[in-house]
């Protein structure tokens, strides 16, 4: 007979803050993520407040976006800000040359994305282009968005329609320098750095905090090496986790149709995610023990292989259950470490990776990452609180194996305590029950998310296979058990 698992919450034992913009977004010139996904243009028939489709926007606002990340990615390094600005039609045609080789004509700079970031009421990370920028090019880009006064930059972005600054939340410096970002060596952009660093400058009440580019997947020497070499405007390292079912980049794995062997493979990879974070926190509490640095995973969420048919520059892929339990998975992994990861943007927002909507023409999906991302809004800026699961079960899988379960908790801003739960097992439901503290809750109350199949999506134009169900459930004889049904995640608040 398995010993009883039991989910402890020790809601007298608050840890750090969940800072909202973890759930933040990531929006690249790429494929359809921004040109027709959000962007149709102030003429388009398709319904839109000043260019961004209303639809699309009002579906982002239900979700509470806190922030989002723009131009790029790759995109960001070849991106130069001045050919986004004035009227549109004037504005030059140029080559997307990472991202399929399209034309992109600058409809979208900086006062569209400021606009689209108030429409959603989110902060903005803009990201500066190190790779084939200038220093000079990326301070001008800062006094452009930021000066108050009256110097000609500041009077040419009122010219363009903007009289206020512009309030710039986050601002990086290149995008993964070790690879599209110019393929360089950590000492290497160090210098590069500290030399732009000076020269990034704005009022204080409007200073971004600023962000090297750090490592990727499971590296942690950019952190080690950034962390010791950067002096000044500096506020945060990235660093990039994408999960791919084999693990390879080669050879990603599909997005549907996939065997059980890539269900728990592509789970068991997200939650590798924990491996990287604590090793790269480790270095960072050594190297800066006052804990003023953050560490920002600022591109994280499942690659697949391209959708067939589609551009492969485009970055196109279904969105299944999936990938509402990977993106959950990881929610359970940045609120363990709070203290330092301050912010997180999934990729992407809009028919890119991992994206919360997918659009053809004027229709529009809401994906089962979108529904994951909003059953847990309750945990945006809550109260960490430490949760363990005793006696969590192996799932296993031919030789790949993960915890069965995954728990996190928090108090929220409304004062309610709020417990989230992963169920990995693709066939096998859980039984548990809650405690907090020493006792039984008397209920909770909140919602489920599962569907029949693995790979279940929802389709423009078809009934949703992957939408919220309602979830309860009563203390009885003084004890709480919570039924969890395979492959599902579930939110509740705790009552009682
Ligand atoms: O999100 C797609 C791409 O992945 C980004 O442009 C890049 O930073 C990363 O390699």
């Amino acid at each position: 007979q398995a010993a009883d698992i039991r989910l402890v919450v020790d809601a007298d034992q608050p840890g750090p803050v969940i800072h909202r913009n973890i759930y933040g977004q990531f929006a690249e010139h790429l494929g359809t993520g921004i040109y027709e996904g959000m962007w149709v243009g102030p003429e388009s028939r398709i319904p839109n407040v000043r260019g961004w489709r209303k639809d699309v926007v009002a579906a982002l606002k239900d979700l509470k976006v806190p922030l989002v990340r723009w131009p790029g990615g790759c995109f960001a390094d070849e991106y130069h800000w001045r050919e986004g600005i004035g009227p549109r039609s004037k504005r030059p045609v140029k080559v997307n040359t990472t991202w399929g080789g399209v034309a992109e004509n600058n409809a979208v700079g900086t006062h569209e994305f400021f606009d689209l970031a108030e429409q959603l009421g989110a902060e903005a990370y803009v990201n500066g282009n190190l790779g084939t920028g200038s220093p000079q090019e990326m301070a001008e880009w800062l006094e452009y968005m930021t000066a108050e006064g009256h110097s000609t930059l500041a009077e040419l972005r009122r010219r363009n329609g903007r009289d206020k600054p512009f309030r710039v939340h986050y601002f990086a410096v290149g995008n993964e320098a070790w690879g599209c970002g110019g393929n360089m060596r950590p000492e290497h952009y160090i210098d590069l750095y500290r030399q732009v660093a000076t020269f990034l400058k704005t009022p204080e009440n409007n200073r971004p905090l600023f962000i090297a580019s750090g490592g990727n997947d499971q590296q942690t020497h950019w952190t080690e090496a950034l962390s010791k070499g950067i002096q000044w405007n500096f506020d945060a390292i990235n660093h990039h986790y994408y999960t791919f079912p084999s693990g390879k980049w080669e050879g990603k794995g599909s997005a549907v149709g996939f065997p059980e062997a890539e269900w728990i493979s592509t789970l068991a990879n997200t939650v590798k995610v924990d491996e990287t974070i604590t090793k790269n926190i480790a270095i960072l509490d050594r190297n800066d023990p006052k804990k003023h640095l953050g560490l920002y995973m600022d591109e994280w969420g499942s690659w697949y292989d391209p959708e067939p048919g589609s551009n492969p520059g485009f970055l196109v892929q279904r969105n299944t259950l999936r990938d509402a339990l990977l993106a959950a998975l990881h929610f359970h992994v940045f609120h363990a470490h709070a203290d330092r990861v301050r912010m997180t943007n999934i990729a992407q927002m809009v028919n890119v990776l991992q994206a919360m909507i997918l659009t053809t023409k004027d229709q529009l999906a809401l994906t089962p990452t979108y529904h994951a991302f909003k059953l847990y809004t309750p945990f945006q800026d809550a109260t960490s609180l430490p949760a363990r699961v005793e006696n969590n079960p192996v799932y296993k899988v031919g030789a790949t194996e993960m915890p069965e379960l995954s728990a996190t908790a928090a108090r929220g801003k409304d004062g309610k305590l709020y417990i989230g739960l992963v169920n990995a097992n693709a066939n096998q439901p859980a039984e548990l029950t809650l405690q907090v503290g020493a006792s039984a809750p008397k209920s909770v109350h909140g919602q489920l998310l599962t569907a029949a199949a693995m790979d279940a999506q929802n389709e423009i134009g078809k009934p949703a296979q992957v939408t919220p169900l309602p979830f309860d459930a009563r203390a009885v004889d003084g004890r709480l058990t919570l039924r969890l049904p395979a492959k599902s995640i579930v939110v509740v608040a705790v009552e009682g």
